[in-house]
């Protein structure tokens, strides 16, 4: 059986240079096996040709609402509904900055908008962009949005650009799309009916009423690990420590924290019906005395003195039945022996290791790499995004269930 074998996949393409691989990744997909149907955009007629693409696809090839068919008089409508509604999958490759923010507004002006809309099917956007045109905080904003409506971002590449700068922006290339649909397809719904807990970002702990210790963590893998298990199938809580990093997915249950124990009491409330807990957060290891004013520059700050905070990981190592229990570690020396100190420590059943130096920074990163280990193994990850990552993580946390 083909990896594609027996999949509709509607594929959109819209007004970009890029435009030119959608033949190619037509043919990829037909011969991994799927059945393929496309729509363009009007502007992207001026860069592929419909008789290209239904040729290879061996379908009609549709770009308006209507069209008017031979010995016919009066139009016919091109059913967007029952075209998205046929689809297993569609794919909008490449997507254009108009395109995109489109969709992430519900606009509605062509076929291919009408078809993303009325679509229920999983949907892998493709952008293709100029460098700073994809770095404008507008079409980021646009793709978070699209994120958290479910679709799945094929990250754009780095590399030579229509415009002769190099960088961010170029349309994922479409053996690499093709890879990226087989493993979700690999993947999909393989955690649905579980229920996952994660923690992220940093915990504040006051020191008088303007101050607090915290850590410079985002809270960007923790999120991304719960996209992924919400994509997985997962019903999803998330717990968050304060970030300014913008959280919102719809099939995530989110709850926002600010202290180590705020945390732990959230996470008491879901952890004995959690089928997967993650603590990804970076809990502060100390709370501060608090001081009822605002301590004055000339007070000495080394009076301040510190209690040890709930470790909260270690509480629920203690307590935990049935759940499978993933810690993380960051490190920046010895990175193995502590991380596995703290797996047999916490009575972990795995720990995600970063080691933190100068050439790998995670903190506010959108990539990430590292160990994930357990009593009997040890899997190495190179660096990729960090939903890349998370969906990595899941499939070892999978093969341990
Ligand atoms: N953790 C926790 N509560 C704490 C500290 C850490 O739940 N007070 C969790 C983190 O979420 C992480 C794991 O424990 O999953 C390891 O955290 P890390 O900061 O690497 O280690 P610590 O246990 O704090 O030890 P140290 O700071 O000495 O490295």
């Amino acid at each position: 059986m083909l990896a594609l074998g027996g999949k509709k996949i509607l594929l959109g393409i819209s007004g970009s240079i890029a435009a030119y691989k959608a033949p190619l990744l037509v043919r990829l997909l037909i011969k991994n096996g799927a059945e393929v149907k496309v729509v363009l955009t009007p502007s992207a007629l001026d860069f592929v040709t419909p008789t290209t693409l239904s040729t290879l696809s061996k379908n009609p090839v549709n770009s308006s609402f209507t069209e008017v068919k031979e010995n016919q008089d009066n139009p016919e409508w091109n059913n967007h509904v029952k075209l998205s509604l046929w689809a297993d999958y569609m794919i909008i490759a490449p997507a254009t900055s108009n395109t995109i923010s489109s969709m992430a507004s519900a606009r509605c002006d062509n076929l291919l908008l009408a078809c993303y809309l009325s679509a229920k099917c999983r949907v892998f956007i493709a952008p293709s962009m100029d460098l700073d045109m994809y770095n404008h905080p507008a079409n980021q904003q646009n793709l978070s949005q699209l994120k958290t409506y479910g679709n799945i971002i094929l990250e754009s590449e780095t590399g030579d650009l229509a415009s002769g700068l190099k960088g961010k922006g170029r349309m994922m290339e479409p053996k690499n799309i093709i890879k990226c649909l087989i493993s979700n397809l690999n993947h999909e719904l393989s955690l649905k009916g579980k229920n996952i807990l994660i923690t992220g970002g940093p915990t504040y702990e006051k020191i008088d009423p303007v101050r607090f210790i915290g850590n410079f963590s985002s809270g960007k893998m923790g999120f991304c690990l719960a996209e992924a298990a919400a994509n997985l199938g997962a019903n999803v809580t998330y717990i968050s420590g304060p970030t300014s990093f913008k959280i919102s997915n719809h099939s995530i249950n989110i709850i926002n924290v600010v202290t180590a124990n705020e945390m732990y009491n959230e996470i008491l409330k879901f952890f004995f019906s959690t089928d997967i807990f993650i603590s990804a957060a970076a809990v502060a290891d100390f709370i501060p005395k608090f001081n009822n004013s605002k301590i004055k520059k000339k007070q000495n700050l080394s009076k301040i003195s510190y209690i040890e905070n709930i470790d909260i990981l270690n509480e629920l190592g203690k307590i935990k039945t049935n759940q499978i229990v993933v810690g993380f570690a960051l490190e920046t020396d010895d990175g193995y022996e502590n991380a596995y100190d703290k797996l047999i420590k916490k009575n972990l059943d795995a720990i995600f290791l970063n080691i933190l130096n100068d050439k790998n920074n995670v903190f506010n990163s959108e990539y990430n790499q590292g160990k994930y280990i357990t009593r009997k193994k040890t899997v190495s990850f190179e660096q990729t995004t960090k939903l890349d990552l998370s969906f990595k993580i899941f499939e070892q946390i999978i093969k341990d269930i």
